[in-house]
């Protein structure tokens, strides 16, 4: 890197990022596993995976390998315009390790684009129109995927308007139920409610359901396993396609392969981006044979979608995570990070809940455990402090104040318990 050029500097002053509330201060260099390094040469602890993305690790030897083969034999040429064999051998991959009957598969280059292309499909399938999604959900930056995100504070109103014919569903969120009750006895009611929205809020013409497994940028929240059970055996009675978004959860973050795995059903779309490609940019819509046949030409394309580089890359990370066996590995080492997590919250009592699955991983920071007033300052301030200590965490929820920990799942336990003395001594340094 030139020693006369200032990055951050020139950041200021060509590119806009007045989009989000601050730029990390760490100026990247490289990445290598679970480390990454920054121009002056200091370390951190990734334990955020440029959010979620590289599950493999940073610049794992295998994908790095695949794609620079593919490089050198072919960059573009466009997946809808001629046929492509990295193309070719990813869907077929992905038929093979997706839950269901999800055979056939759209790439695009992101996870809003892979949403766009579901929501579609289900609308053209079911000529239905409506969607239903959840409270607090994220689905994406564009105008469809904004209209059927949860979330108030993504859509300013000076963007709009959206999308209309979306009704939203309470959250599964049992530590700020909606609804005021108390799993396990509450029945899932939030999932029964799905047949009110679809009743009261809707026109009786919904073409699909979307919603993440487990809500990521709304804060690691993860539903109750009775949830989507409930909420399977409504859309069949109504005859409504089931979006899975697993755009942050694919691919091992969960320890499954996908987490609609931990509940016992499958979806009749899937949609996927982050992880996919190990850092590449590529999105996947995957859905049953029958309802990807229902496009008609014009209907759909993009010109860099199922770039042959990105697949390249993206067949070599699911071999990777299937040869390293990344699935049990994510599993285990959750348990071990929750387990430790939760056991500081004798000692800080900032720490109103620790979840998740895997390693996606949630703290939720609250000043009163009784009220469960949001700790949001405090939450950026650890981020920080975190980050003095060369540990990189996220940051999130709807409220600001979940402390995200999602590492490459190929972090050694050294490092794991680097970060978690960090976030311990950081909870210290705020009280
Ligand atoms: C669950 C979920 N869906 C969709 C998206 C949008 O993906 P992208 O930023 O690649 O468009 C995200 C991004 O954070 C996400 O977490």
């Amino acid at each position: 890197m030139s020693e006369s050029f200032d990055v951050v500097e020139a950041y200021y002053r060509y590119v806009i990022t007045s989009c989000v509330s601050k730029v990390e201060p760490v100026v990247v260099s490289s990445g290598s596993g679970a480390t990454i390094t920054d121009v002056n040469g200091r370390q951190y602890v990734d334990c955020f995976s440029g959010i979620s993305v590289v599950n493999v690790g940073h610049c794992n030897p295998k994908v790095v390998e695949a794609a620079k083969k593919q490089l050198d034999r072919l960059i573009h040429a466009c997946a809808y315009v001629y046929y492509l064999e990295p193309v070719a051998r990813l869907s077929e991959k992905l038929a093979q390790v997706t839950p269901g009957e999800l055979k056939k598969t759209f790439f695009s280059n992101s996870g809003a684009e892979a949403i766009e292309c579901g929501l579609k499909l289900a609308r053209k399938y079911t000529k239905k129109h409506e969607i239903i999604a959840l409270m607090r959900s994220f689905h994406g930056r564009t105008f469809g995927t904004l209209s059927v995100t949860g979330q108030s504070g993504r859509r300013s109103y000076s963007m709009g308007p959206y999308l209309g014919s979306v009704a939203f569903a309470p959250t599964p969120y049992c530590y700020r139920c909606p609804l005021a009750l108390e799993y396990p006895g509450c029945g899932i009611q939030c999932a029964k409610m799905i047949e009110d929205v679809i009743r009261y809020s809707t026109s009786n013409n919904v073409a699909a359901f979307i919603a993440e497994p487990l809500l990521g940028e709304g804060g690691i929240i993860v539903p109750p396993v009775e949830y989507f059970q409930e909420a399977k055996k409504i859309l069949e009675r109504y005859g409504i396609l089931f979006v899975a978004d697993e755009v942050q959860t694919g691919f091992a973050r969960t320890g499954k392969l996908f987490a609609l795995e931990h509940y016992g059903v499958t979806s009749d779309i899937m949609c996927f981006a982050k992880a996919i490609a190990a850092g590449l940019p590529l999105g996947a819509c995957t859905t049953r044979r029958e309802i990807a046949d229902t496009f008609e030409p014009g209907d759909h394309l993009s010109t860099f979608g199922g770039n042959p580089v990105c697949c390249a890359a993206a067949l070599a990370n699911i071999e990777y995570i299937q040869e390293e066996d990344l699935v049990s590995r994510a599993s285990k080492q959750g348990e071990y990070v929750m387990r430790r997590l939760d056991e500081l919250k004798d000692k800080h009592q900032l720490i109103g809940e620790v979840r998740g699955k895997g390693l996606m991983i949630g703290m939720e920071l609250v000043r009163n455990r009784e009220t469960k007033e949001p700790a949001a300052l405090e939450t950026v301030k650890i981020r920080e402090l975190c980050r003095q200590k060369g540990v990189l965490v996220g940051h999130g929820g709807t409220l600001g104040n979940v402390l995200r920990i999602q590492p490459p799942l190929v972090i050694s336990q050294s490092q794991l318990d680097t970060a978690i003395e960090a976030i311990d001594q950081s909870l210290d340094e705020i009280k």
